[in-house]
């Protein structure tokens, strides 16, 4: 395995100045980018592509910790929480502020609940939110599955999903539209090219 003590600079994305976020906050932030560029060597995309991946990365999180009034004005819509509305208010914000990439807005509007029309940088993003080493649950299990991932992509983004899916449900939390159609949409992949 290639190891990368540092991002290169091309590389290396920051926070956008217009962020609001908790130290903490920046420290998830930090691990995932790192998970994420991790896994760009070992799968040897190009500069360019994984630049577009990180830059999802820094901007996923960024108005994380805004006020609910924030992020009400800038994701219109329907009354739903923080943890629904920081995606969509941080790929506006972004927009607004020239980032065209429909791929990395894409990724950072619905990286809390995952879209079928995703490229690869919304699937990369919604795999390393959930398995950088950071979080306290199933340390083991997601480690094995963050080391997997370069030679098995869509069986690891497959898991990944299933895992984020029951969640929801053992926790009696309802599941947003585009969660169980890009749920649906994994599955029969999975099952067509397994026939
Ligand atoms: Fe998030
Ligand atoms: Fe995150």
């Amino acid at each position: 395995m290639t190891s990368r003590p540092n991002l290169s600079s091309a590389s290396r994305p920051a926070l956008p100045a217009w962020a609001q976020v908790s130290p903490d906050r920046v420290l998830h932030i930090q691990r995932v980018a790192e998970l994420v560029d991790r896994w760009a060597e070992e799968m040897r995309v190009s500069d360019s592509e994984r630049a577009r991946w990180l830059r999802a990365v820094w901007l996923h999180d960024a108005l994380r910790d805004a006020p609910q009034a924030d992020l009400d004005r800038l994701a219109p819509g329907p009354d739903e929480p923080a943890e629904l509305k920081h995606g969509p208010a941080s790929a506006a914000l972004a927009k607004g502020e020239g980032e065209t990439d429909r791929g990395v807005l894409d990724a950072v509007h619905y990286h809390s609940v995952g879209l079928v029309e995703w490229d690869l940088v919304g699937r990369m993003l919604f795999c390393a939110d959930f398995l950088e080493p950071g979080r306290s649950f199933e340390r083991a299990e997601r480690t094995a599955l963050a080391g997997r991932l370069p030679s098995d992509p869509r069986g690891v983004l497959l898991e990944v999903a299933r895992r984020r899916m029951l969640h929801a449900i053992k926790s009696g939390w309802s599941v947003p539209e585009p969660s169980y159609r890009f749920w649906n949409s994994l599955v029969s992949a999975s099952s067509s090219s397994s026939r």
